[in-house]
């Protein structure tokens, strides 16, 4: 599969997933434009935008997103990847300063991304071809655990807002989908692994995976991203992809 400038919107791509996507991405000859609040994993570059935004900002998304457009032209994929995993601990127990703060990074930066994408996409002039919207959940969405109430309850609103976008956007030729990476050791895991059962019981089994390596690499995840954002044959039927196991 060619992809060769085709251009991708990163965010949260100054470690872990994001920053093996955007360097994979580069590899593949495509031009990025990346954001995290620290430096993103790529300076700037001929084909690369690097910028320190933060992802519950909206204006700040919307201006990251018109830059983009206007330095490469066009934005033909648009990754929503950053999030934070904590607080964890038994919601009875937890600052809900915190637990608002994740739903603002992990959920509201879903939906700036998303409107910014939406925005950009709907402001084309008529063109041959899609747009596609990854956003990037989790397991967790599906399966909670104890201890993970706020990661998890933001990743199933992320699953439920882009099977909605996904219906509303068809029309403007976007596509719209969530996105299971599977276990990857970048620093969510490193969050969980962390963690005393008291505050998440199955941390354990996250610390028996990591002894044993089953993880999926980020080349792996981003092979998969690439596969259904530009081959519509290799897309789920649904919303939902969950990338499968490497391990
Ligand atoms: N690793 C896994 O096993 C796994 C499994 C399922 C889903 N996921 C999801 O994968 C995504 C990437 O996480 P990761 O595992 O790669 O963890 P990570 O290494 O901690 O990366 C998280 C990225 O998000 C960025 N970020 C966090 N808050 C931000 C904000 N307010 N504004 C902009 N960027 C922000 C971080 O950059 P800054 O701190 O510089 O802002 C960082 O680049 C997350 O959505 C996570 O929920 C991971």
């Amino acid at each position: 599969m060619n992809v060769e400038g085709r251009v991708a919107v990163i965010t949260g791509a100054s470690s872990g997933i994001g920053a093996g996507l955007a360097k994979h991405f580069v590899a593949q000859g495509m031009q990025v434009a990346l954001c995290s609040r620290r430096s993103p994993v790529l300076s700037e570059g001929d084909n690369v935008l690097a910028r320190s935004v933060d992802v519950s900002d909206e204006a700040a998304v919307f201006r990251f997103a018109d830059e983009t457009a206007k330095r490469f032209g066009r934005i033909d994929l648009w990754v929503n990847n950053a999030g934070v995993v904590e607080p964890i601990g038994m919601l009875h127990d937890l600052d809900m300063r915190e637990f608002e703060r994740n739903h603002h990074i992990n959920f509201m930066g879903v939906v700036h991304g998303t409107r910014a994408f939406i925005r950009h996409v709907r402001g084309l002039p008529k063109r041959e071809g899609e747009s596609v919207l990854v956003n990037v959940s989790s397991a967790a969405a599906r399966q909670a655990r104890a201890g993970m109430s706020a990661y998890s309850s933001a990743k199933a609103a992320i699953d439920r807002l882009t099977e909605a976008v996904a219906e509303e956007e068809r029309d403007a030729g976007l596509v719209a989908l969530a996105f299971s990476p599977g276990m990857v050791d970048s620093g969510t895991q490193a969050v969980v692994r962390s963690m005393p059962v008291e505050r998440m019981p199955a941390s354990d089994n996250n610390r028996r995976a990591a002894a044993l390596g089953r993880f999926n690499s980020t080349e792996h995840v981003a092979q998969h991203l690439l596969k259904i954002a530009f081959d519509p044959a290799a897309r789920p039927q649904g919303y939902l992809y969950v990338v499968p196991n490497q391990y």
